[in-house]
């Protein structure tokens, strides 16, 4: 043997080599390689989707395009994985902050595993001994041993991360920061990170990462929200970003614009990719657009991806994901609640699945479906939705360089309970956007006909059924419980709390009621107060007076003021209040300050809305 391929010219002898190792890893395509709200068993007869709205795992048969079964796991499910090459399904419950194992032969839900909060992203490795999910806040990984249900080994690994993809030899971790887009490689030995990918300065909302089957490649989806730029050709791009995951020479990181990517064909929000089994095709969704791209998959560390064709999709796809066989992708339309099957080489339609009913009122639905849309009447150049800044409620983490001056994006949590809106409290209701959408940042038809009201003028509410129905899904997003007050208020907490309530720091004379602000949506008067905040920009072009924010979920919010300069709590109370015009601080200690940043982090520790409390805006329901 060895006398016969010494006698190989090494070329061919090389080639062959290079052809057995990549059949030998021609075939790692195991379910969960990575995260996707999408997944398919390694047989490839069964797929399994979660549906956020519902709070359930749908299950499909894939022989026959029926639904087997749909099982409720709790608020809002994000990441689903079949475990090794079994039918045991892992799901990232987000909201409920637990990790759910099910039967999906049976439906029956076999583990509920708690976690400190937030789990999104989950993946199985080969054999189906471990599974690893990421922890969006506060910036985790963690490894469950899948048969005792235990967690096992956590890795902190930077500031907000949803991502995840495993490795197909299980020796590392790739992950991204949503905010940043940096992607970090974590060995698996012993939970290090080895290796990093900084993003471009811009890199946002990086939610997915994939790697292909063979080379040592990984994609991720992501946006870049430019902020110094508000305007609706300028400020938000789609791109995938592909990373070289084995150090060394040559292009370690390459970003591929799709907003010209097919001709001049504009996309928006891309929320998930799939590379094919066989590695030689990449296909991306576009939750804001609602199309999808494929793409030739290069192996010539140059071009990388080449356009094949575009097709358009249901309302909100946020999932894609290839079977075994490469020979049909699946696509899951969020907001149509349903999967469709497309034939990869004809791009028709094979099967349209519905996996669950809508929970959703028909005005709720509707506004969900406006807010994430980016295409009119909405959104005139197709680049921005409400959702690129707005995703499920959640703020982009972006200070914006308004015309009125730096503001950062806030959290839509609570809102229905704490208006006026915006910082300024320029705005009484979301109708008032119409001006936003028609106005350069969207540059959209609107969703009224004619003229509208100035924003604090006459209610713009009742001109437009769409209206209102987008300003009813606005106002659904619903405060979370602090993880940091799972336990109850901890020592420096209580501690802290006594501090805010007392009346020499004053905390409490703004920041007051169950929602920790003086704003009142019932009785609709507008106060404003200056506490010093408004000489730190002088792009400020407003009256240097502010509505009192509510301090609930602040945990996970930052930056914070409306300037977004104070990285941390300790920053908005020590560097930005010198003076002592934003509450009294300036004689509390180190560890007083650090006592009443614990309590601030613990909000909300109980539930905000009293039983019976309407907003006097709208019915909160979804
Ligand atoms: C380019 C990013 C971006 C886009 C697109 C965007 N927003 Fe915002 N949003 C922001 C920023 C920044 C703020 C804070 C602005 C301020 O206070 O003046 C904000 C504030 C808000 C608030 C106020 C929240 C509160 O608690 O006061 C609401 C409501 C809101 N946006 C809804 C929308 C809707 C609806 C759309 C689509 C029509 C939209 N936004 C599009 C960035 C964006
Ligand atoms: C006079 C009314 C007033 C008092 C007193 C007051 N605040 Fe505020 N607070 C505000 C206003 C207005 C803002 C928004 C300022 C801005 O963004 O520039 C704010 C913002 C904040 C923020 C940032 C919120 C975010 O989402 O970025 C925190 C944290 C905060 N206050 C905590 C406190 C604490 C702690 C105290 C007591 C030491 C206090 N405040 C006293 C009115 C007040």
């Amino acid at each position: 043997m060895l006398f016969t391929v010494r006698h190989f010219p090494k070329i061919l002898f090389l080639a062959f080599f290079v052809n057995t190792i990549a059949a030998l890893f021609a075939n790692p395509v195991f379910a969960g390689r990575s995260n996707s709200l999408l997944d398919i068993s390694q047989d490839g007869k069964l797929l399994a989707c979660s549906n956020r709205d519902s709070g359930s795992v749908t299950i499909v048969d894939l022989t026959t395009h029926q639904v087997l079964r749909e099982i409720s796991v709790g608020k809002h499910p994000e990441g689903v994985s079949f475990i090794g090459a079994s039918y045991t399904v892992a799901v990232a419950v987000y909201d409920d902050d637990l990790v759910i194992l099910l039967d999906a032969s049976t439906g029956k839900v076999t583990n509920r595993i708690h976690v400190f909060d937030e789990p999104y992203g989950v993946v199985s490795n080969k054999e189906g001994s471990k599974i690893y999910v990421t922890l969006d806040y506060p910036g985790q990984i963690i490894e469950i041993d899948t048969a005792g249900a235990t967690i096992q080994r956590q890795f902190p690994v930077g500031q907000f991360i949803k991502a995840i993809a495993i490795s197909a030899d299980n020796k590392f971790l790739l992950t991204t920061e949503y905010y940043t887009g940096q992607v970090k490689k974590i060995d698996l030995k012993d939970g290090n990170i080895v290796d990093q990918w900084a993003g471009g300065s811009n890199d946002n909302l990086s939610r997915q990462i994939t790697m292909h089957p063979t080379r040592a490649k990984a994609y991720l989806p992501h946006i870049r929200s430019r902020v110094k730029v508000a305007h609706g050709a300028g400020s938000i791009f789609p791109l995938v970003s592909i990373i070289d995951t084995e150090a060394g020479e040559g292009k370690r990181k390459m970003r591929i614009p799709l907003d010209s990517f097919i001709g001049t064909r504009v996309t928006s929000n891309p929320w998930e990719v799939a590379v094919s089994p066989d590695g030689k095709t990449l296909y991306v969704v576009f939750a804001g657009t609602d199309d999808l791209f494929i793409c030739n998959v290069l192996d010539d560390n140059y071009r990388e991806l080449t356009p094949r064709s575009a097709i358009y999709l249901g309302h909100n796809p946020r999932a894609v994901k290839v079977a075994p066989d490469g020979k049909t992708f699946y696509v899951y339309n969020a907001l149509d609640f349903n999967v469709v099957a497309y034939d990869a080489t004809s791009l028709q339609i094979r099967a349209t699945i519905p996996v669950t009913e809508n929970p959703l009122s028909k005005q709720v639905l509707l506004g969900k479906i406006l807010f994430y849309s980016a295409r009119q009447p909405m959104s005139g150049r197709r680049w921005i939705s409400c959702a690129s800044c707005h995703p499920d409620g959640q703020p982009d983490g972006k200070t914006w360089h308004n015309p009125e001056g730096l503001r950062n994006t806030q959290s839509l949590a609570g809102m229905a309970w704490t208006h006026p809106i915006h910082w300024s409290a320029d705005r009484d209701e979301v109708q008032d956007f119409e001006h936003t959408i028609r106005g350069p940042l969207m540059q959209g038809r609107g969703l009224v006909r004619g003229k509208i009201n100035p924003s604090l003028g006459k209610p713009n509410k009742g001109l437009s059924e769409a209206l209102d129905a987008m300003a009813a899904y606005s106002n659904t997003h619903k405060f979370s419980m602090s993880p940091h007050s799972k336990k109850g208020l901890s020592d420096s907490a209580k501690r802290g709390r006594d501090i805010f309530f007392s009346p020499k720091t004053a905390c409490a004379s703004c920041h007051s009621g169950p929602f920790y602000t003086d704003s009142n949506p019932i009785s609709k008067k507008i106060i404003r107060h200056d506490v010093g905040t408004a000489k730190w920009d002088k792009t400020e072009k407003m009256e240097p007076a502010y509505d009192t924010p509510t301090l609930l979920g602040l945990y996970r919010t930052g930056p914070y003021l409306h300037h977004g300069l104070a990285h941390n709590l300790q920053e908005v109370l020590t560097t930005y209040n010198r003076d002592d015009l934003h509450g009294k601080t300036s004689h509390l200690s180190p560890t007083e300050i650090s006592d009443l940043v614990e309590f601030l982090k613990a909000l909300p520790y109980e539930n905000p809305v009293p039983q019976g409390h309407k907003t006097g805006l709208v019915e909160v329901k979804n």
